[in-house]
């Protein structure tokens, strides 16, 4: 099978002015030539087959929206280039409009005053849909959504979840074989993002459209990918399917220690008293000791453990020296905290 998108060693330099300090150095920038170079993507080579839900993830600033802006033709590569069905987006701007759809977090792409029935009929017309293909698509979204609530209703005066609902409606409409969602369920609540995700799983398996999706929330993640690319400061990092991630990051793991007995079940003095305790081992032992993270989970204390930098027999008896341990568990870094970690700019 051929993919539906192609990255080519695909790379965006921007040129920036080089900033001063000060009202002097403002005034000065006014007239400076003191240009620097920001690559935002570098590098970046990848075949995305149709129907695939990809997740595109990395922590703020790696990139993301710059690849995803020249992948739908907004922006033209400075070297390499992208196929998406066959040419190049930003050199073919309106053909490529025909085959791909946008959603991009909280930018409503419809009408602001007119009720999102008109948005898709006008669309319909631009696109042109056949009336059969429209009812058919408008019948499949009345499978999932309550239509009758939001049809008639003026974009402006929906809730942010009806407006997220009707912008994916108007993304798919036109069936383009590649639909791009860059944050689609930020701001949204529990109940709304699930239904967002089951939406977005319903009309790839229906149309076996292909998704990039590009996000910070783990649950979309979880819900929607199988195979994510990650990307720090530009270069990809990671591309996978999403079981593979501990082989990469699978030197992290997590010991859970009990540092109080039964009769001191919930005495949570007690057990803070032990997580200063438990940082005190640590900090003492290792010094630049920033690579653990500490936390307390109910009774027992949680330390996860990047072990290319502590060994786990030398962390459980640095402690096992200063104090009782009443039990122990040791597990393996969940997907979650992997990635948590990656947006937060841990790796
Ligand atoms: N138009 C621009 N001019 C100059 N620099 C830019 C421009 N657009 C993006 N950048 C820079 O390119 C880098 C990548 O930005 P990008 O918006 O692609 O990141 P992102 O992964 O989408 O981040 P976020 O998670 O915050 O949305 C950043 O350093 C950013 O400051
Ligand atoms: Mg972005």
């Amino acid at each position: 099978m051929e993919p539906v998108i192609r990255l080519e060693n695909l790379t965006k330099e921007f040129k920036v002015l080089n900033r001063h300090e000060g009202i002097k150095g403002a005034i000065g920038d006014l007239f400076s030539r003191d240009y620097k170079i920001v690559t935002a993507v570098n590098d970046v080579s990848l075949d995305i087959m149709p129907g695939e839900i990809i997740g595109y993830l990395g922590p703020n600033g790696a990139g993301k929206s710059t690849t995803i802006k020249m992948m739908s033709g907004v922006l033209e590569p400075t070297r390499g280039r992208v196929i998406c069905n066959g040419m190049e987006p930003y050199r073919n701007r309106t053909q490529n409009a025909e085959n791909i759809g946008v959603v991009f977090g909280q930018r409503s792409q419809l009408w602001w005053s007119l009720p999102a029935i008109e948005s898709f009929r006008i669309l319909r017309d631009i696109y042109q849909v056949s009336n059969a293909d429209y009812q058919e698509m408008m019948d499949l979204y009345a499978t999932m959504v309550d239509m009758e609530s939001i049809l008639h209703k003026p974009v402006r005066q929906m809730s942010l979840g009806q407006r997220t609902l009707c912008d994916i409606l108007a993304a798919f409409l036109h069936n383009p074989s590649v639909v791009y969602l860059d944050e689609p369920t930020i701001g949204l609540d529990v109940a709304m993002k699930a239904k967002i995700r089951e939406l977005i799983l319903m009309l790839n398996e229906q149309k076996k459209t292909t998704v990039i999706l590009t996000t910070h929330d783990m649950g979309d993640v979880d819900a929607l990918c199988r195979r994510i690319v990650i990307i720090d400061k530009g270069s990809k990092l990671y591309d996978n399917d999403i079981e593979h991630l501990s082989e990469l990051f699978g030197k992290y793991r997590t010991l859970s220690l009990v540092l109080t007995g039964k009769s001191d079940a919930g005495n949570t003095e007690l057990i803070s008293r032990r997580l200063a305790d438990v940082k005190a081992v640590l900090e003492e032992r290792w010094p630049s000791s920033d690579f653990f993270e500490v936390s307390v989970s109910d009774f027992s204390i949680e330390i996860l453990i990047d072990e290319k930098k502590a060994s786990l027999m030398n962390v459980i008896s640095a402690i096992q020296d200063k104090m009782k341990i009443y039990d122990i568990h040791i597990e393996e870094i969940s997907t979650e905290s992997v990635i948590r970690k990656i947006y937060g700019g841990g790796i």
